[in-house]
This record gives structure tokens, C-alpha cells and sequence, in this order.
């Protein structure tokens, strides 16, 4: 191999390094994403016709191989603490009080702090040896947290090698870097809408999505979710002497970490009160979530002296912000119809932006809500996030009211069918009682291939309300009747994603009876009822012929839900409909029916899995393994005491035989697992 070559990889590297520094961390990119993406190919190109010359820290190793099982813990050399809060002007000059009191500083001697933004992300710590990023966590408990180091690296702003770009300081021989993981708001709306569109459930808010993202198993998909960071502090180190937090982001800054530009220094608590004020104001600037202001004592001297509570370090505290709230119009209230028939009035807004998110429609709950809050079309009202995806009416600005505002009039018929409203005795809801509407029809098809239900990837709103329109199917049954020839007709339906649909259709026949209970849509029976049915009924022909009594006697089930259940079994239009379901061969039968029976075969044993099996998903394998007492490991070792190996397997399968690892195909892994 030529040396030429070497230098050119070598070359192409830094080139790719000093370009993503330019773009992830000093947002100043110089070149485009186009003539990037040439350096990265080439480089890769480069690398495949030469393995040899792969380092860790090579650009094109940001994104890994196969997904794991299960992250592995890691204990942190420091603990990650929290910090306590604050909610005033008052509070700040008490904390700055107690640390004059604590330390024997004079009273009227002013601390010098440096203040930040609070992100609402996902606390991280990166380990680096020698400069390498070797791995990383998320806080957990404080103590201990998970390695979610293959995800971390997929990060383009987290150097996998620590620079310097002045020669005056050097990279110390152990480091950990601590900051947050966000997801910038554009970002977050994108992957919501990405989500809706699949028919996947939505994340609440930008931490949320981060926190899911950065704990998926499959690092690839990780990388498509452009998370983001911002370091804030040092944990553990070695081989540096620094003085002052300020010091310490300057540090982080020449290593090549991004670290929030609006962190300022303070000289006294009032600059301090001061500056947290006005982010109060102008938070909506930023394209990413801040909760609050961190203010931190700058002398790391003063940190030592004050030391930490069981919960939280002395010397910072936080400063947290209301909750955002936005005004905005109600241009109209329509109502929409739920999968059991549920009435709801929805507001439509002049879209206004809240959270992080571009908002235009507002849940008003119920019609008593409305007529409590007395909202009519036409007004202004104040909007708040409540944790969900969907923002509440807070209250309406009567002073705002010009006359012309319309009361609302309760629906006396169903928006989509006109059949009859109906308000049920104890319920505040009205409903539509027409189990043939077309709103009902489209709404438990996608409940049915919803994530908590039989979870059918790529079986999202858009592609339900066409099948139904166009009368390919009528009920969730149908669904498993669905043809390759009819799919490839429908809009934005091409072969490939039609041949997937297909696939992931016959995939969730194989889904646990809890699912499929879940999936039928029985009113007042969600994921966790359905899983105590299929807990005591093993089938579903059981659950179908239990009596009352027997329903009710099930602990957590109560006479409402148990006549739900009841009256849906009974209904003949339900009873052919899972007939249909039967004959298409999804499982009605609780899989790992040995539960609790410990196998020996099985129990105390570790397993891996890898490759494809046919029968069972990872998860239902893995469920499986744990249920006859098994334990499923992330990665082969010695202690490792069978692969389950399916098809196309990793390198897992290598390391097993190298290791001497029992390996068992899908049919030994089947005799493994039943009763003995
Ligand atoms: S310093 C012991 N600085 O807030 C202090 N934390 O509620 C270490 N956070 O767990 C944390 N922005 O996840 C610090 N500029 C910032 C921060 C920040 C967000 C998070 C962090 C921490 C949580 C505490």
C-alpha cells in the first residue's frame, strides 16, 4: 500500500474534521452540504479499498453496525447531581447569602458567577482517554447510567478525538465532558410530523423526542434524529489545573466541544439577577428549549469549600421560567370523532408559535369545558403546554371580544355519518353510537396499528383514510386481506414501500395476545387492562366467553369496564370481524404461555441474539427468554452461554465460535425453550 494513500485518507480526515468543527460547532460552515457529503464518499471510498487504515476516530465511524439488546451500565468516576431550584429574584440573593455565610465571606463582598442557559435536554457525560472519545452515559440515577456511547458518536458536534487548537495547553490523559443533549426545535417538528404521517404516537416535547432518541437501541436510526449538544461542565480529569468554571468552558471550547454562546460571566449576584431576567423575555429567540437559567460560582476553589448535599452541589442552583404560554385566536371549533365514537371539540387557531412548536389546533376537552370557559369562535385566548403534544386553553381574553364572537352549540348529530349524538348517563362525552361511520371506521384502524397495539409500520393516518375511502377495507380485519396489487395503486404508495407494507402486515400476526386485546379498541380498555386480561385469560375465545363475574373478579377491573368487554363480544358485527382476524391466522393465544414456569434449560442462562429469526421479533424472543427466567445480553463474551442465531447473522457468530459459545438456530433455540 502506498503511503500516498495513507496521507490522502489522513488528509481527507482532517479536512472532514476542521469542516464539521466549522458547521456543528461554530455554526460558520464555509462549504456546502453537497461538496461535504464528496469529502465524506471519497473518504469512504478510500477506507473500503483499504480496511486496514480504519482508526475509531475516522469520520465515516460515526454510525455503527447492528442494533443491541440492551444498554450496558456504566458507573460515573463523579456523580451527576442535580441542582436545586429557584423562582425569584428574592431566592438568588438568598442562595448568594448562604454561599458568603458558608464560605466566611463578607456580606457586603460580591461572588463572581457565571450564568447560562438551562437547556431542557438529556444530561450526558463523554469519557475521552488520550483524546479519544472512548465512551459515554446518560445520568441515570446519578451514579450510574447507561453506555449509549454507539449513539453518541453518530453525533457530528462530539469530536470522536479531541482538538487543540493552541499549543499552550494539552489534551489531558482522561477527561469527561458533561452536557446536554437537545433536539433543536425544527428538528422536533419535522420528527412529529414524520411521525404522524407513519402513525406513530408523537413526542410530547424536544427532551422527550431527545431522551427516545438517544435511547434506541439502533444507532442508525439515531443518526437520522441530528441531535444536538451543549457542553457545560468537566467531570473527572487529570493533567489540568483549572481555576474557575470560566476556564473550564474556554477549556471545553479549544477541545473542539460546542459550548453555549449566551454563557456569561457576572460579577455580582445582581448582574446575575439581572441577566436570568432577560432570558426570561427572550427565550423565544432560540431554536431549541431552555426551563430556566443555571448560575454557577466561578471559583472552582469555592466549589471545594462548599461542597454537595445528598442531592445537589452547593455552588450552583437554577433559575427556573413559567411555563411558556402564547395568544392567539380561535378561528373556528370543529368536532372530531374518536375510534369509539367519542365527540370532541377542537379548536383551530391562527397558528402561533409555542414550546418550540408551530401550533394550530388546541383540545377543548369536552362541551362542558366550553360552556365553562364560556369559548367561543372568534376569540383570543391564552394557550399553554401541559406536558402534551396537543397545547390547553388556559383561559379566554374576554376583553379582547369585539361581539362578534359565535357561542358554540353542542353537535345534536355526528360530523361524519349525522347519526345521532348521544350523551351518555355518567359521562360528560357525547358520542356517536354508529359502529359503520366512517370517522369510527378510520380512527380504530389506526388505533388497531398503533405502537401500543399490533404496531404496523408504515400503516399511518394518511394511507388508513385512503384505504377506507376507497373501500379497500372496511373494518381492522381487513387489513390483513390487503393485496400487493391493490396497495401499489394508491397515492404515494411505490412498490417498495407497498412490498414493506405487505411484510409488516404478516409481521404483527405474530404479536402477544396483550396487543391484540389492546388493538380490538374496547371502550375503557387500554395497553395495561389488556394486559391483565391476557395475563388471566391465556386466549382470546376465554376472554370472549368470560361472564361478568368472572371479569369482575379480576382484580383492577371494575363492573364499568367489565360490561364494556361484555357488550363488545356480544356485538355480531364484532364477532365476524374477529372471526376474519382468526381465519387470516393472527395469534389470539398468550405466547409465552410457560410464563413463570422456570425452565431450567433457560433460567440463569445468558443468551444473545442476532441476525433475523423467523418466528419471533427480537423483542418477542427476548420476552420469551425472560419469561422462563433467561437473562439476554448485548454482546457475546466467555460468560455467554448461548447466541440464538438467526438469519444473517453479525459478527456475533464469529466471536461465539471463536469464544467456543454454544450457537442455536432458530429450531434448537424452539426445543431450548419449551417446557421440558
Ligand atoms: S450544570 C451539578 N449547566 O439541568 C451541576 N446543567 O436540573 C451539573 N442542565 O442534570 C449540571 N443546562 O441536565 C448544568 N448549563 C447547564 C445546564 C444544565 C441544562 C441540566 C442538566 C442537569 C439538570 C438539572
Amino acid at each position: 500500500m502506498s503511503s500516498t494513500i495513507k496521507g490522502k485518507i489522513q488528509q481527507l480526515r482532517d479536512t472532514i474534521r476542521y469542516h464539521d468543527r466549522k458547521y456543528y460547532v461554530e455554526n460558520n460552515p464555509e462549504i456546502t452540504d453537497y461538496e461535504y457529503d464528496q469529502l465524506l464518499k471519497e473518504l469512504q471510498r478510500l477506507e473500503k479499498l483499504h480496511p486496514e487504515l480504519i482508526t475509531p476516530d475516522s469520520p465515516t465511524q460515526r454510525v455503527g453496525g447492528e442494533p443491541i439488546t440492551q444498554f450496558p451500565t456504566i458507573e460515573h468516576r463523579v456523580p451527576m447531581l442535580s441542582i436545586d431550584n429557584t423562582y425569584s429574584d428574592d431566592e438568588l440573593r438568598e442562595f448568594d447569602q448562604r454561599i458568603k455565610r458558608m464560605t466566611e465571606i463578607e456580606t457586603h463582598q460580591d461572588i463572581e458567577y457565571v450564568v447560562e442557559l438551562k437547556i431542557d435536554g438529556v444530561a450526558v457525560t463523554l469519557s475521552y482517554e488520550n483524546g479519544l472519545f472512548v465512551r459515554g452515559a446518560t445520568r441515570g440515577d446519578g451514579f450510574k447510567g447507561d453506555d449509549v456511547s454507539a449513539n453518541l458518536r453518530t453525533i457530528r458536534q462530539i469530536p470522536l478525538r479531541l482538538e487543540l487548537s493552541d499549543k499552550q495547553y494539552k489534551i489531558p490523559p482522561v477527561i469527561e465532558i458533561r452536557g446536554e443533549i437537545y433536539l433543536p426545535n425544527k428538528e422536533f417538528q419535522r420528527l412529529n410530523d414524520e411521525r404522524e404521517e407513519e402513525g406513530e404516537p408523537q413526542f410530547a416535547n424536544p427532551r422527550n423526542a431527545a431522551a427516545g432518541s438517544l435511547k434506541l437501541l439502533d444507532s442508525r436510526i439515531t443518526a437520522r434524529r441530528r441531535l444536538r449538544l451543549f457542553a457545560y461542565a468537566i467531570g473527572y480529569f487529570e493533567g489540568i489545573e483549572p481555576k474557575t468554571h470560566i476556564q473550564c468552558l474556554e477549556l471545553i471550547r479549544r477541545f473542539g466541544l460546542p459550548v453555549n454562546p449566551h454563557a456569561r460571566f457576572c460579577n455580582n449576584i445582581e448582574e446575575v439577577i439581572h441577566y436570568c431576567n432577560e432570558w426570561g423575555n427572550r427565550r423565544e429567540e432560540l431554536d431549541y428549549m431552555v426551563d430556566g437559567m443555571v448560575i454557577k460560582v466561578n471559583s472552582l476553589c469555592l466549589h471545594d469549600q462548599l461542597g454537595v448535599t445528598s442531592k445537589a452541589p452547593r455552588w450552583v442552583i437554577s433559575f427556573k421560567f413559567q411555563p411558556e404560554q402564547a395568544v392567539t385566536k380561535i378561528e373556528e371549533i370543529v368536532v372530531q370523532v374518536g375510534k369509539t365514537g367519542t365527540l370532541t371539540p377542537v379548536a383551530n387557531l391562527t397558528p402561533v408559535l409555542l414550546a418550540g412548536t408551530t401550533v394550530s389546533r388546541a383540545t377543548l376537552h369536552n362541551f362542558d369545558e366550553i360552556r365553562r370557559k364560556d369559548i367561543r369562535e372568534g376569540d383570543h385566548v391564552v394557550l399553554q403546554k401541559a406536558g402534551e403534544i396537543i397545547p390547553q386553553v388556559v383561559s379566554v381574553l374576554k376583553e379582547k371580544r369585539k361581539g362578534n364572537e359565535i357561542p358554540f352549540t353542542e353537535p345534536i348529530s355526528c360530523p361524519e355519518c349525522k347519526g345521532k349524538a348521544v350523551r351518555d348517563d355518567e359521562e360528560v362525552y357525547l358520542r356517536c353510537h354508529n359502529p359503520f361511520c366512517q370517522a369510527q371506521v378510520k380512527r380504530r384502524i389506526q388505533y388497531f396499528a398503533g405502537r401500543d397495539a399490533m404496531d404496523i409500520e408504515g400503516l399511518g393516518p394518511a394511507l388508513v383514510e385512503q384505504l377506507v375511502d376507497k373501500g379497500f377495507v372496511k373494518d381492522y380485519a381487513d387489513v390483513y386481506y390487503l393485496r400487493y396489487e391493490d396497495l401499489v395503486t394508491l397515492e404515494r404508495m411505490g412498490e417498495k414501500s407497498s412490498q414493506n407494507l405487505i411484510h409488516a402486515i404478516e409481521e404483527s400476526k405474530h404479536r402477544d395476545l396483550d396487543r391484540l386485546i389492546c388493538a380490538l379498541g374496547i371502550l375503557n380498555v387500554g395497553l395495561h387492562t389488556a394486559e391483565v386480561l391476557a395475563e388471566r385469560f391465556d386466549t382470546l375465545d376465554k376472554l370472549a366467553n368470560a361472564t361478568q363475574e368472572e371479569l369482575e373478579g379480576i382484580y383492577e377491573i371494575g363492573p364499568v369496564v367489565a360490561k364494556s368487554i361484555l357488550g363488545f363480544f356480544q356485538n355480531k358485527h364484532i364477532q365476524e370481524i374477529i372471526e376474519k382476524l382468526k381465519a387470516s391466522g393472527v395469534n389470539t393465544k398468550k405466547l409465552a404461555t410457560q410464563k413463570l414456569v422456570k425452565n431450567p434449560k433457560v433460567a440463569g442462562k445468558s443468551f444473545v441474539i442476532t441476525g433475523t429469526l423467523q418466528k419471533y421479533s427480537r423483542k418477542e424472543a427476548e420476552t420469551l427468554i425472560k419469561s422462563l427466567g433467561g437473562r439476554v445480553l448485548s454482546s457475546v463474551s466467555k460468560k455467554t452461554d448461548y447466541l440464538v442465531a438467526g438469519e444473517e447473522p453479525g459478527s456475533k457468530l464469529d466471536n461465539a465460535r471463536e469464544l467456543n459459545v454454544h450457537v442455536l438456530d432458530e429450531e434448537a433455540f424452539e426445543k431450548i425453550i419449551q417446557i421440558p
